[in-house]
């Protein structure tokens, strides 16, 4: 497994493997890995001849107020996790390789990019859109893998791919827990021993709207009021938002039939939390 740090050089990986007719897939991370990136690695693996991860933490993506300088970083940890997976290359650009001085140009995926996270976020979904474009062009690769524990970052990137005609599969895998329930996030690192039993609040609201609508609830108000009520009995907990959206366009839904997604942030402490759930034809994912 190589690392590579400039566009040259990957460039150059990526040639030899076309020439070769290697399928190529792609796990765009910002790096501090968990078995969430984990099993997007080994899907890739499972799908491609070659697999290449990057490790970027893009700074266009966070607020001024945001985490960018404290997020979590190990790039050992990182690359002996990502040997031990069979990984063929990973791409770790600094950040003048991904944005020069005078860099000017960004990528918007309209109305998507200002719902649910995007309120409280504004500019997130910008910074997203604009470094998996890059890296897109960068690694060319037939099939890019995202978690659906970022159900908007899935949808609003699929949205991207399929207005910009880009010929890459977006291929979003399932949210990944710990053994408690806990939404596996790189950000679960800042959450205190009494933080973290707060934050299983997030998965317990879930539960219960999976257990409102399997018992034949279908009004998606009444399934939100009840769980901003059981987060709200958790005193460590303040709730961002608590959303039940059409799964394609993300607009409100208020009646529960057909595919829908609920989603919710929830700030534990000084940490800003997001989980969801599916309901698809196949049935209720979370
Ligand atoms: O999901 C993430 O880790 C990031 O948003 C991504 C897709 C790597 C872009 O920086």
């Amino acid at each position: 497994m190589e690392i590579v740090s400039s566009v040259n050089e990957l460039r150059e990986k990526i040639m030899t493997w076309k020439k070769q007719g290697r399928k190529t897939g792609f796990v765009p991370t910002m790096g501090y890995l968990h078995e969430g990136h984990l099993s997007l690695v080994r899907e890739s693996k499972r799908r491609s001849g070659v697999t290449v991860v990057s490790i970027f933490v893009n700074p266009k993506q966070f607020g001024p107020a945001e985490d960018y300088k404290v997020y979590p970083r190990d790039l050992e940890r990182d690359r002996a996790l990502l040997q031990r997976e069979g990984v063929d290359l990973i791409f770790y650009p600094p950040v003048e390789v991904m944005y020069p001085e005078g860099y000017k140009t960004y990528v918007e995926v309209e109305d998507l990019q200002d719902r649910l996270c995007g309120k409280s976020r504004p500019g997130h979904f910008r910074g997203v859109c604009t470094v998996v474009l890059k890296l897109f062009n960068l690694v060319q690769p037939d099939e890019a893998y995202f978690g659906w524990k970022d159900a908007q970052q899935v949808i609003i990137l699929r949205k991207m791919v399929e207005d910009l005609n880009l010929p890459v599969k977006i291929v979003p895998l399932p949210l990944v827990r710990d053994h408690d329930g806990l939404a596996l996030s790189s950000r679960n690192t800042y959450l205190s021993p009494d933080e973290r039993r707060a934050a299983l609040v997030l998965k317990k609201s879930l539960d219960l709207a999976e257990r409102l609508i399997l018992d034949g609830e279908k009004d998606a108000h009444k399934v939100r009021e009840k769980m901003i009520e059981l987060i709200a009995a958790e005193p460590l907990a303040r709730i961002d938002y608590v959303e039940v959206v059409n799964l394609n366009n993300l607009e409100p839904v208020e009646k529960l039939e057909g595919e829908a997604l609920i989603a919710l942030a929830v700030i534990i402490g000084r940490t800003r939390l997001i989980d969801n759930l599916r309901i698809t034809s196949g049935g209720i994912e979370k």
